[in-house]
């Protein structure tokens, strides 16, 4: 597929995937949200890569939905297509997926790097749900991540008065795993990714799942849950190498890659 919002590599095991609508600060339109859905799916059925990176330019991860292309719509239309819900697809690619955040990560960008897996920002990165200050809410799961994310005080500050969070703060309130020099942003999640496309990719798909579940279920379900994938995890080829691997004193060579 040629795409024209986006720009797709593979580096080693990894895919990468960056936004590029530079003129409108990576706006997520409908053809963006397409070509992103299409290129992280084709990367998840894709045996040679194990995880994926997600980015944009210095200036913006994405300053959002597309104002412009939402701004006319009527409420039947964006009931009747169900406007943002062709995001879900994207949650539900099962290899690991960074968010790699420098710039501008406003209300849907904001929401989009909270769809992936963790996030490391750039010093230079901005979080924000300003989505009040057009009249509106947010409606890529904002008031739903974030809360998840940094609780109950600071998500409804944000949402309610649209203030933008700088790097530092992100980190501490646990929004992003870690904030690196701008200028490192990509070598690192690259770097990142790299690490965990040389695990075995089933025990890292089944731990990005156990991870997640953590977010839709209760504790005692969600223990049974991790235990029941651990235990399956004794049926791996994997298992067997990395713990010999371990006792034997010598770096594990995983088959299912
Ligand atoms: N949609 C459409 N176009 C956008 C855009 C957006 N979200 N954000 C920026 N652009 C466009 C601007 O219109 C401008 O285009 P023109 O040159 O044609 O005028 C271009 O990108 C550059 O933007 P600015 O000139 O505004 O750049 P700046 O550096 O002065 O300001 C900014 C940067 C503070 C991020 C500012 O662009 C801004 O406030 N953008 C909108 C942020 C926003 O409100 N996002 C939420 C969108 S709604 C949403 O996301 C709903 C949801 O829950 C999913």
């Amino acid at each position: 597929m040629a795409y024209e919002t986006i720009l797709v590599e593979t580096r080693g095991r990894v895919g990468l995937i960056t936004l590029n609508r530079p003129k409108a600060l990576n706006a997520l339109n409908s053809q963006v949200l397409e070509e992103v859905v299409a290129a992280a799916e084709a990367f998840d059925a894709n045996a040679r890569i194990g995880a994926i990176v997600l980015t944009g330019s210095q200036k913006a991860f994405a300053a959002g939905a597309d104002i412009k292309e939402m701004q006319a719509k009527s409420y039947v239309e964006a009931y009747m297509e169900d406007f943002f819900s062709g995001w879900e697809h994207f949650t539900r690619v099962r290899k690991p997926v960074i968010a790699a955040v420098a710039g501008y990560a406003l209300g849907g960008g904001c929401e989009l790097a909270m769809m992936c897996d963790f996030i490391i920002a750039a010093d230079n990165a901005k979080f924000g749900q300003p989505e009040i200050t057009l009249g509106v809410m947010p409606g890529m799961g904002g008031s739903q991540r974030l809360t998840r994310f940094v609780g109950k005080s600071k998500a409804m500050e944000m949402c309610l008065t649209g203030r933008m969070m700088e790097a530092e703060e992100a980190e501490r309130c646990g929004l992003v795993s870690r904030v690196v020099p701008a200028g490192e942003l990509i070598e690192e999640a690259l770097e990142v990714a790299g690490k965990i496309a040389e695990f075995s990719l089933p025990a890292v798909m089944m731990t990005k799942e156990a991870v997640n579940r953590a977010y839709e279920t209760t504790l005692a379900e969600g223990l049974r849950f991790e235990r029941r994938v651990f235990h399956s995890m004794f049926a791996l080829d994997d298992q067997k190498e990395g713990m010999a691997a371990f006792t034997e004193k010598r770096s594990a060579q995983f088959r299912n890659r």
